[in-house]
C-alpha cells in the first residue's frame, strides 16, 4: 500500500479532526526523525497510522482488543480507549499491510510510553503531543523545550508534563509510564 492509499484509507475511517492530528503527528515525526537520526520513512509512517484504531468506538475496544489476543491490564480495563494504541500495532498490518515490528513497538506505546523505548518510540510518543494542532496550558512551551534539548530531556519533559496531568484530574496512572520516566531519571 502507498502512502497515499493508506492516507485514503485513513481518510475514509477516522473522523475529520482525528485525520487531521495524524497528519500532524506524523509531519512532526518526520521532522523529529531528520533532527535525531532516525528512519525517516518508518517516522512518518507510525505517525500516519498511530491512532489507526480510533476507528473503533470505546466501547468496542475490549472486544476488538480480545478478538487480537491483546492481553488486558487492570488499567485498560477501566479505560478501554487506551488499547487503540494496541490495537492500532496490529492493525497497520491487517488493513495497511504494514509489516513491521519497529512501527508496531512505536505506535503500542504512543499513549502510556513503557520500558526500553527506541528513538523512534519516544518521536512518536512526543509528536502526539505537541503536533500543531494540539492546543493545551503548556504545548507551545513544550514544543519550544524540544528546540534545544536531547531526545531523552525531551521525553523525561513529556512524561513528567503527561503524568502531572493525570494528577491534577485524579486519573489514573498507567504504570507503563512511570517506568519509563524512572527509566530516564535512573
Ligand atoms: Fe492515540
Ligand atoms: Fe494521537
Amino acid at each position: 500500500m502507498t502512502v497515499e492509499e493508506m492516507k485514503e484509507t485513513l481518510k475514509s475511517r477516522l473522523k475529520g479532526s482525528r485525520y487531521i492530528h495524524s497528519l500532524g503527528v506524523a509531519d512532526t515525526a518526520l521532522e523529529l526523525a531528520k533532527k535525531f537520526g532516525v528512519n525517516e520513512e518508518k517516522a512518518y509512517i507510525a505517525g500516519l497510522l498511530h491512532d489507526s484504531a480510533r476507528e473503533f468506538e470505546n466501547e468496542a475496544m475490549i472486544d476488538e482488543a480480545k478478538k487480537r489476543n491483546i492481553e488486558i491490564g487492570e488499567v485498560e480495563e477501566k479505560m478501554p480507549l487506551l488499547l487503540h494504541a494496541n490495537i492500532g500495532a496490529v492493525l497497520i498490518k491487517e488493513r495497511y499491510d504494514v509489516d513491521d515490528e519497529e512501527i508496531g513497538k512505536a505506535i503500542e506505546t504512543h499513549t502510556v510510553a513503557g520500558r526500553n523505548m527506541t528513538n523512534l518510540q519516544k518521536i512518536i510518543y512526543f509528536a502526539d503531543m505537541i503536533e500543531p494542532s494540539r492546543d493545551y496550558p503548556g504545548v507551545n512551551e513544550l514544543r519550544k523545550f524540544a528546540e534545544n534539548h536531547t531526545l531523552d530531556e525531551i521525553m523525561l519533559e513529556a512524561l513528567s508534563e503527561s503524568i502531572a496531568f493525570i494528577l491534577e484530574k485524579y486519573g489514573l496512572i498507567h504504570p507503563a509510564t512511570v517506568f519509563a520516566r524512572n527509566e530516564l531519571l535512573m
